[in-house]
Parts: structure tokens; C-alpha cells; sequence
């Protein structure tokens, strides 16, 4: 018999746990690479290279107010694409480093000194050559000029719309995490439309994760006009000044699980479920590792990769994903009652030589992985009949939407913070509270989805088309803005929906 480490005090969103200092060394250098990373990137997504058909063009209203201070607050009119090459926006002063701006192959202090007398040619990138002059790029003039050197930080994530233009709104997805990225948010609130959004933990409430603990669980709750969120009851935490909508990051970018999904569609179903320990942890650990790697071989973020494997499971990504739970769980799944198969992903160490203890029953039966990069979680995913998430603290469960974007049900549990929204049960999957009632919901949805005498009545696939992804949330969110915003906004033409980008 196998021990089981049940939690002797009922555990809550709120606790505290142990506090690494490793962790914060690792964090300050994690963010330093990001920036740099996300610079790069985003500079690469809004360059032109050179203008093609679907080059928007959209200008200015031809009013210039030459009078006015130079300034572009949301609310005011902007000016025209040759006078904003020429006006000195306020930049946050804290930022470090040159102004700059990509002018495709290369970077200048100014669009105006892109060319170095090379003409058009050197003219690309956030710069367009227009009437022998390179100006900023009109795919850009509705945007802050200062848009992407914000949300090079991970607390800021930009917004496209549906075509792909982004647009003068940030999400901010986590707790702030430079030491004065609240001071950077203060600086722009009125000129870039600001609403928070459930991505990262049990963001905007308090999380046991101690970067996050350091907060009062009310202190997000009334700093943005507007919140995304994935509570049940928002107005018993929202004041009634904040705008909210019930709606989170995992209802959006689903193709690419479907993609895969259509990519492996005579894969065999191998195993009764998957559970996710790792996958879908906050990615800044995940693409600081992969950058920390590049340029050091350094293995000093193993510990942070998969569950807190050295401590036999029991820490902060284990607390995150309820492992505790899972362990009594499988006592029930492995018995030869049910002969439950299955995957614990991110459940071993990288260097494969330690795993989380599980009970003697489940060898042979229980596969546990390393942390898995996400085509690799996809391999998985796709082969399994449910997805099993029993945690509690996770506002906007990525692995739900992308499992039901595969077609497969979940089994969930009913008291997850966010993620509920997306089980109907009998048709997306089944709910369960604790150990009294976990046999009855495994027994149906392994009855449900073994292909034995009972057909499958689970319609995910059907239901999260129908209801999420970027074709239904984009426009939702959208509405939204323009109904609360939409005086103080101004889109570029044909904008229909709005799409917080990345994870
Ligand atoms: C589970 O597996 C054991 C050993 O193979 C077998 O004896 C038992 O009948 C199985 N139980 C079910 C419900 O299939
Ligand atoms: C794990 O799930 C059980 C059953 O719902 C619950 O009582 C417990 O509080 C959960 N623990 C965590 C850390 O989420």
C-alpha cells in the first residue's frame, strides 16, 4: 500500500506556501529575456515587409489641431499620421533604453531616419514610405506609439482584432510583476484602454503562488475599468464600477487544438484520461527555460518544469493541480473495480529518474510523463477518452478548452474557480465534489466513453464551436468594449472582434 498523503487542513486558494529565492533570481533574469524575446517578436508580427493587397491602409481624419499639446489620449482626437511622426509622445520615463522603432531589417531612433538615404527600400516594419518620406506605418496609426514596449511585459498582453491589426486595448493577465509595472499601467490608463483578464492562476483573487501571495485578494478588483473573469458570482468580488463579462483567456485560440486534432484523427484512443500537472503553468517559467537553456545548458529550471517532483509531489504546482486529490483518486481509478488507464503529464522529472509516488495498484496501468512542450501534450491529449482536473485553483483552465477542441469530455471538479462554464453534464463531461461522489462520475464517464454497449453522448467538439474560440469570444468581446469604451475608443476600420493574443 501507498501512502496517501491526503491535505490535513482544507486547503484554499488563499494559503501560502513555501517560497523559493532561487526563484526570484530566476524570475528577475526570466523577465529581462522576455522583454528582449517579446520586442523581437511583436516587432516581427506588425511588419509589413513590403505592401501587399491586404495592407490596410487607414488614415487619419485630416484635422490637424497643431495647437493642441501633443498628446493622443483616448479620448482625444488623433492626429494625422505625418504630424505623429513629428510629435514627442510622453514616453514612461522608466522605461530603459532608446526610443527606437523597427524599421524592418534594421532599427532607428525615428521612422524619419530609417531610410539613411536608401529610400523606400529601408522603409519597412512600424514605418511606411509615403509622398518621399518615411512615416510611421498607417497599419499602425490608431495604436500607442509606446504599445509594444508595454506589453514586452508579461503582465501586458496585446489585442488584435480580426484582421490581425492590434488594436489600443492590453489585457493585463497576472498580478504585476515588475516592480513598477503598475506605475508603467498609471501612466497610460488614459490613453490605452486597460481591462484585466482571468489567465494566470486564480488571478485577479489572491493564489497560493508566492509571487502572487503578496497582494490583498481586493487589490486588483477595482484598478482596471474592466474585467474579464470566469467567477460565478462576480459582484460578490467586483465593485460595481468595474465593467465585468464572464469570459477568459481559454476561450480563445482553440484552432490549433482542433488543427491537431483533424492532423490525428485515426489515432487510437489508448488511454481512459490525461492529467495535466504541468502544461499549462504559468509560460513565462516555460519560455524562460527555453531561453535559459539556449544560452546557458542551464538546468537550474528543472525543479520548475514538473511537479515538485523532488518533494514527492507536494508544493506549489502539486497544490495548483490538486495532486493530493489525484492520489486518492487513483486508488479508486486503479482498483481492478474500475481498471482505469491513464497519463499524469509533467509527473516525473526531466531527467526521467524520479516521479511522484503513485499507488502499487496503477503499474501498468498509469503512464507518468516529464514536463511535456505542447505538441507533445497534444500526442497525449488526443489518445484519451477525458481529461481529469480536480484542482480548485485555476481561474481559466487552458487544458479544458483545448480537450473539448480535441472532442474529448471532461471530468472536472465543480468547485474549480474558473473552467466550470465549459462542462454540461452528459454532453461535454461530468462534475464531481470530493471522494463521496468521484465513483458515480468515473463510472459514468468511463461507461460513457469505453465504447461498450452505451453509445457516446459527448458533443465537445460541437459545443466549444459553437459557444468559444476566437470566431464567437472575439465579437462577444468586442460588444463589450464598444458598449462601455466605445467613446473613448477608436478601432481601425472593419474591426468586428477583439482577441487577447498568446497563451
Ligand atoms: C481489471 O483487471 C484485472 C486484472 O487484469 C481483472 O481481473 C479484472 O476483472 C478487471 N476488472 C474489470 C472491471 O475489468
Ligand atoms: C482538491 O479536491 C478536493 C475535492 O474536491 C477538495 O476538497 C480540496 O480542497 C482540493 N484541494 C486543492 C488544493 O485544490
Amino acid at each position: 500500500m501507498v501512502e496517501i498523503r491526503s491535505a490535513s487542513t482544507t486547503p484554499s486558494c488563499r494559503g501560502r506556501l513555501r517560497l523559493s529565492q532561487q526563484v526570484y533570481i530566476v524570475l528577475l533574469i526570466a523577465t529581462l529575456l522576455l522583454i528582449i524575446l517579446s520586442t523581437s517578436i511583436f516587432g516581427n508580427i506588425v511588419q509589413p515587409s513590403s505592401v501587399s493587397d491586404n495592407h490596410v491602409h487607414i488614415r487619419a481624419i485630416d484635422n490637424l489641431r497643431k495647437t493642441d499639446a501633443p498628446s493622443i489620449g483616448i479620448d482625444m482626437e488623433q492626429p494625422s499620421i505625418h504630424e505623429r511622426d513629428t510629435i514627442e509622445y510622453k514616453t514612461y520615463p522608466g522605461f530603459i533604453g532608446e526610443v527606437s522603432v523597427k524599421c524592418g531589417g534594421h532599427e532607428a531612433r525615428t521612422c524619419d531616419e530609417c531610410p539613411q538615404g536608401n529610400g523606400a527600400s529601408w522603409c519597412h516594419g512600424q514605418c511606411e514610405w509615403i509622398d518621399e518620406k518615411c512615416v510611421r506605418s498607417s497599419q499602425l496609426e490608431h495604436l500607442h506609439p509606446d504599445y509594444f514596449r508595454i506589453t514586452a511585459r508579461y503582465a501586458f498582453q496585446p489585442v488584435m482584432n480580426n484582421n490581425h491589426v492590434f488594436v489600443n486595448v492590453i489585457m493585463v493577465r497576472s498580478p504585476f510583476r515588475n516592480r513598477d509595472d503598475e506605475d508603467v499601467y498609471k501612466f497610460y490608463r488614459d490613453e490605452i484602454l486597460f481591462l484585466g483578464i482571468s489567465s494566470f492562476e486564480s488571478f485577479p483573487l489572491k493564489s497560493p503562488n508566492p509571487y502572487s501571495a503578496k497582494y490583498e485578494s481586493e487589490y486588483y478588483l477595482n484598478m482596471f475599468p474592466g474585467f474579464l473573469h470566469m467567477m460565478r458570482d462576480p459582484n460578490v468580488y467586483f465593485p460595481d464600477s468595474t465593467k465585468t463579462i464572464l469570459m477568459s483567456q481559454s476561450d480563445f485560440m482553440l484552432d490549433e487544438p482542433q488543427f491537431f486534432r483533424q492532423e490525428h484523427a485515426n489515432d487510437a484512443k489508448i488511454y481512459d484520461f490525461v492529467y495535466s500537472g504541468g502544461v499549462s503553468r504559468d509560460q513565462l517559467f516555460y519560455f524562460a527555460q527555453i531561453i535559459m537553456h539556449i544560452i546557458t545548458n542551464s538546468i537550474l529550471f528543472d525543479q520548475f518544469q514538473d511537479q515538485d517532483v523532488e518533494t514527492d509531489c507536494v508544493g506549489w504546482a502539486s497544490y495548483n493541480k490538486n495532486f493530493s486529490f489525484v492520489r486518492e483518486a487513483l486508488e479508486v481509478m486503479c482498483s481492478s473495480e474500475f481498471n482505469v488507464t491513464g497519463v499524469l503529464v509533467a509527473n516525473k522529472n526531466k531527467a526521467d529518474t524520479m516521479a511522484c509516488t503513485i499507488p502499487a495498484a496503477c503499474d501498468g496501468k498509469i503512464v507518468q510523463t516529464t514536463f511535456l512542450d505542447q505538441d507533445e501534450f497534444f500526442d497525449y491529449l488526443v489518445k484519451a477518452r477525458w481529461v481529469f482536473l480536480p484542482q480548485i485553483c485555476d481561474a481559466s483552465p487552458r487544458v479544458s478548452t483545448q480537450a473539448l477542441s480535441m472532442d474529448i469530455p471532461l471530468l472536472m471538479n465543480r468547485n474549480i474557480m474558473g473552467g466550470w462554464k465549459y462542462v454540461v453534464p452528459g454532453r461535454t463531461g461530468e462534475f464531481f465534489h470530493d471522494m463521496s461522489d468521484f465513483k458515480d462520475s468515473l463510472r459514468t464517464i468511463l461507461d460513457n466513453t469505453r465504447g461498450g454497449r452505451r453509445s457516446n453522448p459527448y458533443k465537445p467538439l460541437e459545443f466549444v464551436q459553437k459557444h468559444y474560440g476566437n470566431i464567437n469570444a472575439g465579437p462577444k468581446l468586442y460588444e463589450f468594449v464598444m458598449t462601455h469604451w466605445g467613446d473613448k475608443i477608436r478601432f481601425p476600420e472593419g474591426t468586428t472582434a477583439l482577441i487577447p493574443t498568446g497563451a
